[in-house]
């Protein structure tokens, strides 16, 4: 790619940029109070319940909980990725994205190198098309997708072709050198480069703007290896693209469902059979990042896996990135296929209805996955019981915050009847879990203690709210060391990014921290509603911070007294605790 976007544009551009005018365009809005509202482009709804502040530069909705900054407005509504939503605003604001040059020394060179590389892959697909079409070699090509039942018109829709069994058939005809770098050729040390897939039914695989990014090819009989795909190249991310994605918005561009299945050939059955919302992830397995983008679609993704073991185990292995992946609003469920079927095969078998009708019954996620666990564990006993929590609570802790969370919560505590499940749930929902491991023995206490909790809760978000507030603190010289809240790390984590950039506004800060472990908790501190005017900021977060303060070291003064009784205190915790006597008298902060 060419150089990358320097962060400061990126932050000036939402300084820039008016949220409320940009969504506007998208979606008209109504002015009530302080926001501006419509009905939520990301979920049906009757009545508005999607929100756009414009002091925040903030959009929301109470009733899908979709919420971020312009640039997140856009790469929901608009499906771009970050850096076509980037380009997508300076387009709106009318600027030109610069570009940093870290290993080319002119930008410009690369780019083209990039469009060539586009405009080779295209000429390369026509070339196999034509193969398949009218060389005598390509006959046989065309037999065997006749024998699959693979019509001319969808053979056309995925632009299937025939790469001749030729050592050099692309090499006479091509750029070697581009040839090379979009993975065409392989280049053995020593001897000459020759072609990558020959004698084989060819798929190519577009990305969403139908740019040719790679390719995968089939043999024709029985031999090894079946199926052979491009190389990681500039082009072409195996772990991020999915194949049949382009050739299924060209169908819908907003499907209801998308399903995941295994296979090149169980997309294009499908496709044959009228199932024209199917894609197959490359060869591997579904990571968050397919998800992610498939989510941009449609708000339902559905896995399809065989019903053999290796099948079910890549089912649980889909778990992880699926649970990262499910916000409120988007659903995910599994089917699983009868023993030696694939979706090919099983549409052929039953026909559309008998398969969409699987579909339709498929498990939803939270079914599955209680049910695996419940056919793995032996939920009479208190043991397997304990094994549940342990064994579930890590997928759980990786949904985001949501009311799904909050259930899935809700039904482990169930199924396991384990009543420290509760704090767990308090801990999850709360945005300061960032707690160290040093810190742990004073939180414990705290789930009595709210008062604390919400003094915490206070000062962050208001600093996440207005980043200003950073100096306020600054200019107090906390030793921070020996305090002890909940919410500290995040806290102290937050200052100094706010030190560092110095973000001249909450969507600036938020952009800091796109893809990073403290998003969601940030997200969720940005959007807390304190309610205070605009005139009272600085005090009730001053008022917070003292409150927080002095509570902090109650904390670590009741703590040291109590071990000084039991066990005894170490030579730092005296002195920390001498320290703190002679502040309580002398009554400094
Ligand atoms: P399958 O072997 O299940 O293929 O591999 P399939 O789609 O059912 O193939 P047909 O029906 O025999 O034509 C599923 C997917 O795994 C990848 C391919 O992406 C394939 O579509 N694969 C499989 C490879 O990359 N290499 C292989 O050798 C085999
Ligand atoms: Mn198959």
């Amino acid at each position: 790619m060419s150089g990358r976007i320097p962060r400061d544009f990126i932050d000036d551009l939402l300084v820039r940029v008016d949220i409320v005018d940009l969504i506007d365009s998208h979606v008209p809005l109504k002015k009530t109070g302080n926001n501006f509202v419509a009905r939520c482009p990301f979920h049906v709804e009757k009545t508005p319940s999607f929100s756009v502040n414009r002091k925040k530069q903030f959009f929301h909705c109470f009733g899908c909980g979709a919420s971020g900054n312009a640039i997140s407005f856009l790469m929901d509504f608009s499906h771009l990725d970050f850096v076509e939503a980037v380009e997508d605003l300076a387009g709106f604001v009318g600027v030109e994205v610069p570009r940093e040059s870290i290993e080319y020394p002119s930008t410009g060179q690369k780019k083209e190198d990039l469009s060539s590389l586009y405009m080779l892959m295209e000429q390369v697909a026509a070339f196999y098309v034509g193969q398949l079409r009218s060389s005598d070699e390509g006959k046989k090509a065309v037999e065997y997708l006749k024998n699959r039942g693979v019509s001319g018109d969808c053979a056309g829709d995925f632009m299937l072709g025939y790469a001749p069994d030729e050592w050099k058939a692309l090499t006479s005809r091509f750029n070697p050198k581009l040839l090379l770098e979009a993975g065409l050729l392989v280049d053995k040390e020593g001897g000459q480069p020759y072609d990558r897939f020959r004698g084989r039914l060819m798929f190519p695989i577009r990305d969403k703007r139908a740019r040719i990014i790679g390719f995968g090819g089939r043999v024709l009989d029985d031999s090894l290896p079946k199926y052979l795909n491009s190389p990681e190249t500039p082009l072409f991310h195996k772990g991020k693209e999915v194949y049949g994605l382009y050739e299924l918005l060209e169908k819908n561009a907003k499907p209801q469902r998308i399903l995941i299945v295994e296979g090149y050939m169980d997309v294009i059955a499908l496709a044959q059979f009228g199932i024209h919302y199917a894609v197959a992830a490359l060869g591997t397995a579904a990571s968050q990042a397919h998800l992610d983008l498939l989510f941009r679609f449609s708000s339902e993704l559905v896995f399809c896996f065989d019903g053999d073991k290796a099948g079910r185990e890549a089912a649980w292995r889909a778990m992880e990135p699926a649970f990262s992946s499910l916000k409120d609003g988007r659903q995910i469920r599994i089917m699983l296929l009868p023993q030696n079927h694939d979706p090919d095969s099983l549409v052929r078998e039953e026909g559309v209805d008998g398969f969409v009708e699987r579909v339709q019954a498929a498990e939803t996620l939270s079914e599955y996955f209680f049910g695996h666990f419940s056919n793995e564990l032996n939920l009479s006993e208190m043991e397997g019981r304990a094994q549940l929590v342990n064994k579930a609570k890590p997928y759980l802790d990786k949904l985001p915050e949501s009311v799904f969370k909050e259930m899935m919560f809700a039904r482990l505590k169930e199924l396991s009847g384990w009543v420290g499940l509760d704090v767990l749930e308090n801990a999850a929902t709360l945005a300061s879990k960032q707690v160290s491991k040093q810190h742990s023995k004073a939180n414990r206490k705290q789930p009595q203690d709210k008062g604390r909790l919400s003094s915490a809760r206070v000062a962050i978000a208001l600093l996440v709210q207005n980043p200003r507030l950073a100096e306020l603190v600054e200019q107090r010289d906390i030793d921070w060391n020996g305090l002890e809240f909940s919410g500290a790390d995040l806290f102290k984590e937050i200052l100094q990014t706010i030190v560092d950039k110095n973000p001249a506004s909450q969507a600036v800060l938020l952009e800091c921290y796109r893809g990073h472990l403290d998003e969601k908790s940030i997200k969720a501190l940005a959007l807390l509603d304190l309610q205070v005017p605009d005139d009272k900021i600085d005090t009730v977060f001053c008022d917070a911070l003292d409150r927080l303060l002095t509570q902090a070291r109650e904390t670590v003064w009741a703590r040291l007294l109590d071990k000084s009784k039991t066990e005894g205190l170490d030579a730092q915790e005296k002195e920390l605790l001498r320290k703190m006597q002679a502040a309580k008298l002398f009554g400094a902060k």
